[in-house]
């Protein structure tokens, strides 16, 4: 089957780089190398001797070291480093699912979640989030989803686009069970470390027993999208072989510098994501203003971790035209549910980013204009 457009990513591609106000998108904040560089001293002496041949495929030894690190039983050899998750996705679902298997998919989703699996003529299955829950997913639905050739539950928590969390009691039950049937988790992790409460943090499901997968990158938490980097980590041997010899066809290895920079980032993880999570406060703190005015135009869940939430017009519908709207007329770049193949009705807003203060302002301006 063809694999369909990412719809995310091509609705990004056109406009995150031509529109003044960026109020939708998921990374944060990010940095300058000499920013980076400045947290750790003598750094810029070991960036001027880098070499720049090809690095090792799996990942240079001392990141793969920095990476198992941020787990509490994982080693260096049961990592392997991508070129950002999205490689790390791909290489899984081209390696560990073939045509037949039947795969849940927490939704909504980020698309390559389904539509890598889906285009290999895997059967999807979508697992509802419920808004009326705070976006919780039902567990006991899952369990009827399940069939006799269920391989994989693919989940994300903190989670794009609504900001939902696991609570730690829900996910080990959700992995216990998978566990117990013998179907793997592909955990997409990307947020972690920004739960909003430092409490609300859940394991990494590579620290939970059982061979499941966790998904990792510097783009979201870190704010370092452009390093590239990104890395799985399970205990399952023979899926850490499969993925190598994917990547032997993908990229062959991750690019050095990106490397470089990452392992620098994870050094000096403690620093990078405080300054992060403090924007990512501070916006929850205008955003729960923001709604409160607006409480006529949007229905708002209030997220516990992550850079997204995805409200909901009250209207039911009209978010494709009201971006539209926005894009030209405000220039303020917000997420239609539509490109999420969800509905009609909700918007993604990201606020990772420091600019955050001055686009909701501009978009209140824009809504009083339009609708008083
Ligand atoms: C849930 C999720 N997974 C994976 C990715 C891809 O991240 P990367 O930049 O590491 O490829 C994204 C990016 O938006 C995401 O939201």
């Amino acid at each position: 089957m063809p694999i369909r457009e990412f719809r995310l990513e091509r609705f990004m591609a056109e406009h995150e780089f031509r529109t003044s106000y960026v109020l939708g998108a998921s990374d944060c904040e990010t940095m300058s190398v000499q920013e980076l560089l400045s947290l750790d001293p003598g750094s810029e002496n070991d960036l001027l001797r880098l070499r720049l041949g090809y690095a090792e495929p799996a990942g240079s030894p001392s990141l793969r070291e920095a990476i198992a690190g941020l787990y509490s039983g994982v080693s260096p050899d049961e990592v392997i480093t991508f070129n950002g998750a999205s490689e790390g996705i791909m290489a899984f679902m081209s390696t560990a699912l073939q045509p037949g298997d039947h795969v849940i998919v927490q939704f909504p989703a980020y698309q390559s979640l389904y539509e890598i699996a889906r285009s290999r003529g895997c059967d999807i299955t979508l697992w509802q989030m419920d808004e009326e829950k705070g976006w919780s997913p039902d567990l006991e639905v899952l369990q009827e989803q399940v069939r006799p050739t269920t391989k994989a539950i693919v989940v994300n928590s903190p989670h794009n686009p609504t900001g939902y969390q696991f609570p730690e009691s829900d996910f080990l039950a959700l992995v216990g069970f998978a566990e117990e049937r013998g179907i793997t988790i592909f955990s997409d992790e990307v947020y972690r470390l920004l739960e909003h409460r430092a409490d609300d943090r859940i394991p990494a499901v590579v620290d939970v027993p059982g061979a499941h997968v966790s998904l990792g990158d510097v783009s979201k938490a870190y704010g370092l999208a452009g390093l590239r980097t990104g890395w799985i980590a399970t205990h399952d041997r023979d899926l850490l072989g499969r993925l190598a010899r994917y990547k032997d066809y993908s990229t062959i290895c991750n690019s050095a510098p990106g490397e470089f920079f990452a392992e620098i980032a994870l050094r000096h993880q403690g620093k990078i994501v405080a300054r992060n999570l403090d924007i990512v406060r501070r916006n929850v703190g205008l955003l729960d203003d923001f709604f409160t005015t607006w409480s006529s135009l949007f229905s708002w869940v209030r997220p516990r971790g992550g850079t997204t939430t995805f409200p909901r017009l009250s209207t039911g519908a009209g978010a494709s035209a009201l971006c539209t709207d926005l894009l030209g007329s405000a220039g303020i770049l917000l997420i239609p549910g539509t490109v999420f193949e969800h509905d009609d009705a909700h918007i993604r807003f990201g606020y990772g980013r420091l600019d955050m203060p001055e686009g909701l302002e501009r978009l209140d301006g824009h809504l009083r204009a339009r609708f008083g």
